[in-house]
């Protein structure tokens, strides 16, 4: 059984070549940041950002949904698709650990346990039975068995805690986030969604250290897309002690990552605006900023959201809904009893950059 070895990592972390790629990394974070505070209706952009993220996410799980049928799963209750429902926990367990931390300004292995019962949706909560063991995917191969025991498992959880929570160390938060990641993955306090869970804390805590007001940086569709070297990178540093390709690997998927959304989050905001600007021209009678920001807030809208968004009666909801399917503004499509409007601007901006691999 592994010996995990507490935090901090006694080895250097600041090197020379990490110092280097950090400064880029920061960069490229505080201008997305800067972009990101200037938009007025945060809400919009998270929840697009937050579709793409849970899709990719999952997918490393081999969780495979396509946007339309989350759609679905998102604007439908009982939606029988357990692919899609998955991936709607995912981003609902998101928003949660995202006003935890916003609210209580400190992230604790209660709040992760939250965070995993809401992806996972049950109450199994910190491993209790040994057995748990982590295979490389291709050969079946053991390559690493995580602490067993209650006990253990929240002995470890809990000088995570102080690492996360008391910047004794001095040591850069970037820096600390590969690290965070690393040994969470590695006390592996859950049976399942160990992962998923991971990389929901990297959000957090950029949350956290005010690198970040809004979530919208994930590194999920980066690990996707670097999946053999993560899992290697990870598993080098128990074995070699090799902590600076590791915090290397995690500092260039944020500066990359920030980057590619950067060009997303200012795509989504130009189809607010121009959609904002078009139906001002276009239905100038029903023409309100709020009105607007209610057809952003999912892909998809229904006439109780305008009801009671707008406070108007049903009858002028309904109205409203269709004067917008007849200019092309929306599509709608009857889902189960209800009528969903679907927002298909906004709709591609997500689904075309949830398919840019
Ligand atoms: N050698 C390793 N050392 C430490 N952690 C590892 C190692 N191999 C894999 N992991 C971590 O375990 C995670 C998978 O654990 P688990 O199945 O509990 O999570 P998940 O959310 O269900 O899956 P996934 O991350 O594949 O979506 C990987 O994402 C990775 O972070
Ligand atoms: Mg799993």
């Amino acid at each position: 059984m592994a010996d995990v070895k507490l935090l901090p990592p006694e080895a250097e972390l600041e090197t020379k070549r990490v110092l280097k790629q950090l400064s880029r990394s920061h960069r490229a974070l505080a201008e997305l940041k800067g972009f990101a505070d200037m938009i007025p209706n945060k809400n919009i952009l998270i929840n697009a950002v937050t579709i793409n993220e849970a899709k990719d996410s999952s997918e490393i799980e081999n969780i495979i949904t396509t946007h339309d049928e989350l759609f679905k799963a998102m604007s439908q209750e009982n939606y029988n698709n357990p692919a899609a429902k998955e991936v709607v926990n995912y981003r609902t367990a998101l928003w949660h650990g995202y006003k935890l931390v916003k609210e209580k300004k400190i992230l604790t292995t209660n709040m992760i346990v939250e965070i995993q019962q809401l992806i996972e949706k049950n109450r199994a909560g910190i491993r209790k039975l040994p057995g748990t063991v982590l295979k490389n995917e291709a050969t079946g191969e053991v390559v690493y068995t995580p602490p067993s025991g209650e006990k253990e498992i929240l002995a470890l959880m809990s000088n995570l805690e102080k690492y996360i929570n008391d910047d004794y160390d001095n040591v850069d938060p970037l820096i600390k986030l590969a690290v965070i990641h690393y040994q969470f993955e590695t006390i592996h306090p859950f049976y399942d969604g160990n992962g998923r869970t991971g990389r929901i804390i990297n959000v957090l805590y950029l949350i956290l250290k005010e690198l970040l007001d809004s979530p919208i940086l994930y590194l999920s569709k980066y690990i996707i897309r670097n999946k053999s070297a993560y899992y290697r990178l990870l598993q080098e540093v128990r074995t070699k002690g090799n902590w600076e390709e590791w915090i290397l690997f995690i500092l260039e998927g944020i500066e990359l990552t920030a980057e590619e959304t950067l060009l997303l989050v200012k795509r989504i905001n130009n189809v607010v605006e121009k959609t904002a600007k078009d139906i001002k021209d276009v239905l100038p009678k029903i023409y309100s900023r709020e009105l607007v920001d209610l057809l952003f807030y999912e892909f998809y809208t229904k006439i109780v959201y305008i009801e009671k968004g707008l406070n108007v009666s049903r009858k002028t909801a309904s109205a409203y809904l269709s004067s917008l399917e007849e200019t092309g503004f929306l599509v709608s499509q009857k889902i189960g009893k209800e009528r969903i409007y679907l927002n298909t601007r906004l709709f591609e901006v997500v689904q075309q950059a949830g398919m840019e691999k």
